[in-house]
Protein backbone atom coordinates (compact mmCIF):
# COMPACT_ATOMS: atom_id res chain seq x y z
CA UNK A 1 0.00 0.00 0.00
CA UNK A 2 1.66 3.62 -0.82
CA UNK A 3 0.81 5.76 2.37
CA UNK A 4 -0.37 9.43 2.15
CA UNK A 5 -0.03 11.74 5.54
CA UNK A 6 -3.69 13.21 5.74
CA UNK A 7 -3.40 14.03 9.06
CA UNK A 8 -5.35 17.08 9.64
CA UNK A 9 -6.94 17.37 6.12
CA UNK A 10 -10.77 18.40 5.94
CA UNK A 11 -13.04 16.68 3.55
CA UNK A 12 -15.61 18.88 2.45
CA UNK A 13 -15.93 17.47 -1.63
CA UNK A 14 -14.64 14.96 -3.04
CA UNK A 15 -11.95 17.38 -4.78
CA UNK A 16 -10.18 18.19 -1.61
CA UNK A 17 -8.27 15.05 -1.90
CA UNK A 18 -6.17 13.95 -4.84
CA UNK A 19 -7.30 10.55 -6.47
CA UNK A 20 -3.98 9.25 -5.34
CA UNK A 21 -5.55 9.99 -2.02
CA UNK A 22 -8.79 8.84 -2.18
CA UNK A 23 -7.30 5.40 -3.35
CA UNK A 24 -5.16 5.42 -0.71
CA UNK A 25 -8.14 6.10 1.68
CA UNK A 26 -10.34 2.92 0.03
CA UNK A 27 -6.97 0.83 0.81
CA UNK A 28 -7.16 1.64 4.23
CA UNK A 29 -10.59 0.68 4.44
CA UNK A 30 -10.52 -2.39 2.90
CA UNK A 31 -7.56 -3.25 5.71
CA UNK A 32 -9.61 -1.85 7.79
CA UNK A 33 -12.28 -4.13 6.92
CA UNK A 34 -10.46 -7.06 7.40
CA UNK A 35 -8.87 -6.01 10.79
CA UNK A 36 -12.26 -5.54 12.33
CA UNK A 37 -13.54 -8.96 11.02
CA UNK A 38 -10.19 -11.14 11.83
CA UNK A 39 -10.47 -9.40 15.45
CA UNK A 40 -7.30 -7.46 15.28
CA UNK A 41 -8.58 -3.99 14.54
CA UNK A 42 -5.96 -1.36 16.48
CA UNK A 43 -7.06 1.55 17.83
CA UNK A 44 -5.89 4.56 16.72
CA UNK A 45 -8.08 6.99 17.91
CA UNK A 46 -7.87 6.50 21.51
CA UNK A 47 -9.21 9.67 23.71
CA UNK A 48 -10.04 11.36 20.40
CA UNK A 49 -13.42 13.57 20.86
CA UNK A 50 -15.47 13.82 17.70
CA UNK A 51 -18.69 16.02 17.38
CA UNK A 52 -21.18 14.79 14.76
CA UNK A 53 -23.69 18.09 14.20
CA UNK A 54 -26.72 16.67 12.18
CA UNK A 55 -28.93 20.14 10.67
CA UNK A 56 -30.51 17.29 8.82
CA UNK A 57 -31.78 13.60 9.83
CA UNK A 58 -29.50 10.19 9.46
CA UNK A 59 -29.27 6.94 10.02
CA UNK A 60 -26.22 5.55 8.11
CA UNK A 61 -23.47 8.00 8.59
CA UNK A 62 -24.42 8.82 11.97
CA UNK A 63 -24.50 5.36 13.00
CA UNK A 64 -21.21 4.80 10.74
CA UNK A 65 -19.52 7.96 12.38
CA UNK A 66 -20.31 6.49 15.86
CA UNK A 67 -19.07 2.68 15.28
CA UNK A 68 -15.87 3.66 13.45
CA UNK A 69 -15.18 6.01 16.25
CA UNK A 70 -15.78 3.61 18.86
CA UNK A 71 -14.42 0.65 17.45
CA UNK A 72 -11.19 2.66 17.07
CA UNK A 73 -11.22 4.21 21.13
CA UNK A 74 -12.50 7.83 19.93
CA UNK A 75 -15.60 9.09 21.78
CA UNK A 76 -18.69 10.87 20.24
CA UNK A 77 -21.26 13.39 20.72
CA UNK A 78 -24.31 14.04 18.77
CA UNK A 79 -25.82 17.41 18.29
CA UNK A 80 -29.67 16.50 16.89
CA UNK A 81 -31.21 18.97 14.29
CA UNK A 82 -32.56 21.03 17.27
CA UNK A 83 -29.70 20.45 19.73
CA UNK A 84 -26.81 23.41 18.97
CA UNK A 85 -27.16 27.01 18.75
CA UNK A 86 -25.88 27.01 15.18
CA UNK A 87 -27.49 28.79 12.84
CA UNK A 88 -29.80 30.12 14.88
CA UNK A 89 -28.06 31.72 17.78
CA UNK A 90 -24.68 31.56 16.67
CA UNK A 91 -22.54 32.01 13.45
CA UNK A 92 -20.70 29.15 11.97
CA UNK A 93 -17.72 30.38 12.39
CA UNK A 94 -18.55 31.19 16.12
CA UNK A 95 -19.01 27.53 16.51
CA UNK A 96 -16.49 26.62 14.37
CA UNK A 97 -14.06 28.32 16.82
CA UNK A 98 -15.56 26.92 20.25
CA UNK A 99 -16.14 22.98 18.90
CA UNK A 100 -11.93 23.17 17.85
CA UNK A 101 -11.26 24.19 21.14
CA UNK A 102 -13.34 20.81 22.67
CA UNK A 103 -12.68 18.60 19.85
CA UNK A 104 -10.24 16.89 17.84
CA UNK A 105 -12.66 17.15 14.69
CA UNK A 106 -16.35 17.28 13.37
CA UNK A 107 -18.45 15.79 11.29
CA UNK A 108 -21.06 18.12 9.70
CA UNK A 109 -24.63 17.48 7.91
CA UNK A 110 -26.83 20.04 6.37
CA UNK A 111 -28.15 22.21 3.89
CA UNK A 112 -25.12 24.41 2.78
CA UNK A 113 -21.78 23.58 1.52
CA UNK A 114 -20.68 26.87 2.20
CA UNK A 115 -21.39 26.35 6.16
CA UNK A 116 -19.24 23.21 5.97
CA UNK A 117 -16.26 25.29 4.16
CA UNK A 118 -17.13 28.20 6.83
CA UNK A 119 -16.62 25.49 9.32
CA UNK A 120 -13.37 24.12 7.58
CA UNK A 121 -12.02 27.29 7.76
CA UNK A 122 -12.64 27.87 11.44
CA UNK A 123 -12.26 25.11 13.14
CA UNK A 124 -8.48 24.27 13.20
CA UNK A 125 -9.35 20.74 13.49
CA UNK A 126 -10.09 18.07 10.26
CA UNK A 127 -13.85 19.18 9.67
CA UNK A 128 -16.04 16.34 7.78
CA UNK A 129 -18.99 16.63 5.19
CA UNK A 130 -21.44 14.08 6.38
CA UNK A 131 -23.94 15.74 3.37
CA UNK A 132 -24.76 18.76 1.69
CA UNK A 133 -27.15 20.12 -1.10
CA UNK A 134 -24.03 20.10 -2.86
CA UNK A 135 -21.61 17.01 -2.23
CA UNK A 136 -21.81 13.81 -0.06
CA UNK A 137 -18.14 12.88 -0.41
CA UNK A 138 -18.10 10.20 2.29
CA UNK A 139 -20.82 8.44 0.87
CA UNK A 140 -18.20 8.63 -2.50
CA UNK A 141 -15.59 6.55 -0.69
CA UNK A 142 -18.72 3.47 -0.02
CA UNK A 143 -19.71 3.73 -3.39
CA UNK A 144 -16.28 3.22 -4.77
CA UNK A 145 -14.96 0.32 -2.62
CA UNK A 146 -18.63 -1.45 -2.82
CA UNK A 147 -18.19 -1.38 -6.99
CA UNK A 148 -14.18 -2.35 -6.62
CA UNK A 149 -15.61 -4.91 -3.79
CA UNK A 150 -18.34 -6.47 -6.17
CA UNK A 151 -16.59 -6.22 -10.16
CA UNK A 152 -13.07 -6.82 -8.66
CA UNK A 153 -11.66 -3.95 -11.06
CA UNK A 154 -9.82 -1.39 -10.60
CA UNK A 155 -11.18 2.16 -9.96
CA UNK A 156 -10.67 3.37 -13.53
CA UNK A 157 -12.16 0.03 -15.39
CA UNK A 158 -15.43 0.80 -13.56
CA UNK A 159 -17.78 2.07 -15.47
CA UNK A 160 -21.81 3.28 -13.90
CA UNK A 161 -24.56 4.99 -14.66
CA UNK A 162 -26.61 7.17 -12.45
CA UNK A 163 -30.20 8.10 -13.36
CA UNK A 164 -32.52 10.00 -11.97
CA UNK A 165 -32.27 13.90 -10.22
CA UNK A 166 -28.65 14.55 -11.50
CA UNK A 167 -28.15 17.94 -10.16
CA UNK A 168 -28.35 17.25 -6.27
CA UNK A 169 -26.05 15.79 -4.21
CA UNK A 170 -25.61 11.97 -5.59
CA UNK A 171 -25.92 13.13 -9.04
CA UNK A 172 -22.78 15.82 -8.41
CA UNK A 173 -20.91 13.77 -6.29
CA UNK A 174 -21.04 10.23 -8.44
CA UNK A 175 -20.39 12.86 -11.81
CA UNK A 176 -16.95 14.39 -9.73
CA UNK A 177 -15.76 11.38 -7.94
CA UNK A 178 -15.96 9.05 -11.14
CA UNK A 179 -14.11 11.54 -12.93
CA UNK A 180 -11.76 11.59 -10.35
CA UNK A 181 -11.31 8.03 -10.05
CA UNK A 182 -10.47 7.55 -13.96
CA UNK A 183 -13.86 5.83 -14.50
CA UNK A 184 -16.71 5.15 -16.76
CA UNK A 185 -19.57 7.58 -15.41
CA UNK A 186 -22.75 8.45 -16.84
CA UNK A 187 -25.46 10.74 -15.80
CA UNK A 188 -29.05 10.06 -17.03
CA UNK A 189 -31.95 12.59 -15.68
CA UNK A 190 -34.10 15.23 -17.84
CA UNK A 191 -32.93 18.29 -19.13
CA UNK A 192 -34.67 20.10 -15.77
CA UNK A 193 -32.58 17.83 -13.52
CA UNK A 194 -28.78 18.08 -15.18
CA UNK A 195 -26.50 19.22 -13.03
CA UNK A 196 -25.18 22.44 -13.53
CA UNK A 197 -22.38 23.37 -15.90
CA UNK A 198 -19.98 24.67 -13.40
CA UNK A 199 -20.11 21.22 -12.24
CA UNK A 200 -19.69 19.25 -15.63
CA UNK A 201 -17.17 21.33 -16.63
CA UNK A 202 -15.20 20.38 -13.27
CA UNK A 203 -15.74 16.64 -13.93
CA UNK A 204 -14.61 17.42 -17.68
CA UNK A 205 -11.48 19.25 -16.66
CA UNK A 206 -10.65 15.94 -14.04
CA UNK A 207 -11.81 13.25 -16.46
CA UNK A 208 -9.23 15.17 -19.00
CA UNK A 209 -6.12 14.81 -16.78
CA UNK A 210 -7.60 11.03 -15.14
CA UNK A 211 -8.61 9.21 -18.44
CA UNK A 212 -12.15 9.34 -17.00
CA UNK A 213 -15.25 9.17 -19.28
CA UNK A 214 -17.80 11.18 -18.69
CA UNK A 215 -21.25 11.62 -20.38
CA UNK A 216 -24.52 13.30 -19.59
CA UNK A 217 -27.64 12.58 -21.54
CA UNK A 218 -31.47 12.14 -20.78
CA UNK A 219 -31.66 9.09 -22.16
CA UNK A 220 -31.60 6.27 -19.48
CA UNK A 221 -31.47 3.47 -21.97
CA UNK A 222 -28.13 4.96 -23.46
CA UNK A 223 -26.86 5.65 -20.35
CA UNK A 224 -26.88 1.94 -18.60
CA UNK A 225 -25.64 0.58 -22.03
CA UNK A 226 -22.91 -1.89 -20.77
CA UNK A 227 -22.17 -0.66 -17.35
CA UNK A 228 -21.09 -3.01 -14.35
CA UNK A 229 -23.76 -0.48 -11.95
CA UNK A 230 -27.23 1.22 -11.92
CA UNK A 231 -27.25 3.91 -9.17
CA UNK A 232 -30.18 6.01 -8.29
CA UNK A 233 -31.10 7.87 -5.41
CA UNK A 234 -34.31 9.66 -4.03
CA UNK A 235 -36.40 11.70 -6.28
CA UNK A 236 -37.24 14.58 -4.04
CA UNK A 237 -33.98 14.81 -1.20
CA UNK A 238 -33.78 16.21 2.63
CA UNK A 239 -34.73 19.90 2.81
CA UNK A 240 -37.05 19.91 -0.50
CA UNK A 241 -40.43 21.12 -0.19
CA UNK A 242 -42.75 18.48 -0.22
CA UNK A 243 -45.33 20.14 -3.21
CA UNK A 244 -42.56 19.37 -5.53
CA UNK A 245 -43.29 15.52 -5.25
CA UNK A 246 -45.61 15.95 -8.28
CA UNK A 247 -43.35 18.08 -10.81
CA UNK A 248 -40.75 14.91 -10.05
CA UNK A 249 -42.49 12.08 -10.39
CA UNK A 250 -43.25 13.38 -13.81
CA UNK A 251 -40.10 14.30 -14.56
CA UNK A 252 -38.72 11.49 -13.12
CA UNK A 253 -40.88 8.15 -14.18
CA UNK A 254 -39.06 7.42 -17.23
CA UNK A 255 -35.84 7.10 -14.96
CA UNK A 256 -36.86 4.70 -12.83
CA UNK A 257 -34.58 1.76 -12.09
CA UNK A 258 -36.88 -1.29 -12.80
CA UNK A 259 -35.64 -4.71 -14.36
CA UNK A 260 -36.35 -3.20 -17.94
CA UNK A 261 -33.90 -0.94 -17.51
CA UNK A 262 -31.80 -2.96 -15.72
CA UNK A 263 -31.97 -5.49 -18.80
CA UNK A 264 -30.75 -2.51 -21.15
CA UNK A 265 -27.36 -2.80 -19.27
CA UNK A 266 -26.86 -5.72 -21.29
CA UNK A 267 -24.81 -7.52 -18.59
CA UNK A 268 -26.08 -9.90 -17.04
CA UNK A 269 -23.48 -9.05 -13.76
CA UNK A 270 -24.82 -5.22 -13.29
CA UNK A 271 -25.51 -4.44 -10.02
CA UNK A 272 -27.93 -1.91 -8.31
CA UNK A 273 -26.86 0.62 -6.27
CA UNK A 274 -29.01 3.22 -4.02
CA UNK A 275 -26.99 5.28 -0.91
CA UNK A 276 -30.57 4.94 0.75
CA UNK A 277 -32.82 5.47 2.21
CA UNK A 278 -35.24 4.25 -0.88
CA UNK A 279 -38.60 4.45 -1.69
CA UNK A 280 -39.11 0.93 -3.23
CA UNK A 281 -42.06 -0.32 -0.85
CA UNK A 282 -45.20 1.32 0.82
CA UNK A 283 -43.86 0.13 3.83
CA UNK A 284 -42.55 4.27 4.83
CA UNK A 285 -44.81 6.87 5.73
CA UNK A 286 -43.74 9.02 3.06
CA UNK A 287 -43.67 6.41 0.13
CA UNK A 288 -47.53 5.27 1.10
CA UNK A 289 -48.51 8.74 0.96
CA UNK A 290 -47.09 9.17 -2.68
CA UNK A 291 -47.32 5.60 -4.14
CA UNK A 292 -51.21 6.54 -2.55
CA UNK A 293 -51.27 9.50 -4.88
CA UNK A 294 -49.39 8.10 -8.29
CA UNK A 295 -50.65 4.58 -8.66
CA UNK A 296 -47.22 3.57 -8.41
CA UNK A 297 -47.46 0.87 -6.31
CA UNK A 298 -44.28 -0.81 -7.23
CA UNK A 299 -41.45 1.71 -6.11
CA UNK A 300 -40.70 4.87 -6.87
CA UNK A 301 -36.97 5.69 -7.76
CA UNK A 302 -36.38 1.97 -7.62
CA UNK A 303 -39.02 -1.21 -8.13
CA UNK A 304 -39.04 -3.64 -5.26
CA UNK A 305 -38.38 -6.24 -7.93
CA UNK A 306 -35.22 -4.61 -8.42
CA UNK A 307 -34.41 -3.82 -4.69
CA UNK A 308 -34.90 -6.93 -3.07
CA UNK A 309 -33.07 -9.10 -6.32
CA UNK A 310 -29.31 -10.41 -6.49
CA UNK A 311 -28.17 -7.34 -8.43
CA UNK A 312 -29.43 -5.40 -5.80
CA UNK A 313 -26.11 -4.42 -3.60
CA UNK A 314 -27.13 -1.79 -1.16
CA UNK A 315 -26.47 -3.19 1.88
CA UNK A 316 -23.15 -4.22 1.44
CA UNK A 317 -22.68 -0.43 -0.05
CA UNK A 318 -24.71 1.03 3.61
CA UNK A 319 -22.53 -1.54 5.51
CA UNK A 320 -19.13 0.14 3.45
CA UNK A 321 -20.04 3.45 5.07
CA UNK A 322 -18.63 2.23 8.17
CA UNK A 323 -14.90 0.74 6.99
CA UNK A 324 -14.98 3.94 4.73
CA UNK A 325 -15.66 6.48 7.35
CA UNK A 326 -13.43 4.89 9.20
CA UNK A 327 -10.52 4.93 7.40
CA UNK A 328 -11.29 8.84 7.01
CA UNK A 329 -10.99 9.30 10.58
CA UNK A 330 -7.78 6.94 11.48
CA UNK A 331 -5.75 8.88 8.09
CA UNK A 332 -6.89 12.65 9.35
CA UNK A 333 -6.56 11.94 12.95
CA UNK A 334 -5.12 8.81 13.63
CA UNK A 335 -2.03 8.75 16.59
N1 LIG B 1 -26.81 7.39 2.66
C1 LIG B 1 -26.92 8.19 3.74
O1 LIG B 1 -26.27 9.23 3.85
O2 LIG B 1 -27.81 7.74 4.65
P1 LIG B 1 -28.31 8.55 5.94
O3 LIG B 1 -29.12 9.74 5.44
O4 LIG B 1 -29.16 7.56 6.68
O5 LIG B 1 -27.12 9.00 6.73
N1 LIG C 1 -30.18 13.05 -2.08
C1 LIG C 1 -30.51 12.51 -0.78
C2 LIG C 1 -29.39 11.66 -0.27
C3 LIG C 1 -29.66 11.03 1.07
C4 LIG C 1 -28.50 10.24 1.60
C5 LIG C 1 -30.81 13.65 0.17
O1 LIG C 1 -30.07 14.64 0.17
O2 LIG C 1 -31.81 13.57 0.89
Amino acid sequence: MTMFNLRNRNFLKEIDFEPRELKYLLQLAEALKVAKFAGNEVRRLEGKEIALIFEKTSTRTRSAFEVAAFDQGAHVTYLDPSGSQLGHKESVADTARVLGRMYDAIEFRGNNQDDVEELGKYAGVPVYNGLTDQWHPTQMLADFLTMHEASGKAYDAISYAFVGDCRFNMGRSLLVMGALMGADVRLAGPAELQPPGDVVTLARQIASRTGAHVAITDDAASAVSGVDFVHTDVWVSMGEAKDVWSERVRLLSPYQVNTALLEKAGNQRVKFMHCLPAFHDPNTTVGREIMDHTGMDDGLEVTGEVFDSPASIVFDQAENRLHTIKALLVATLGD
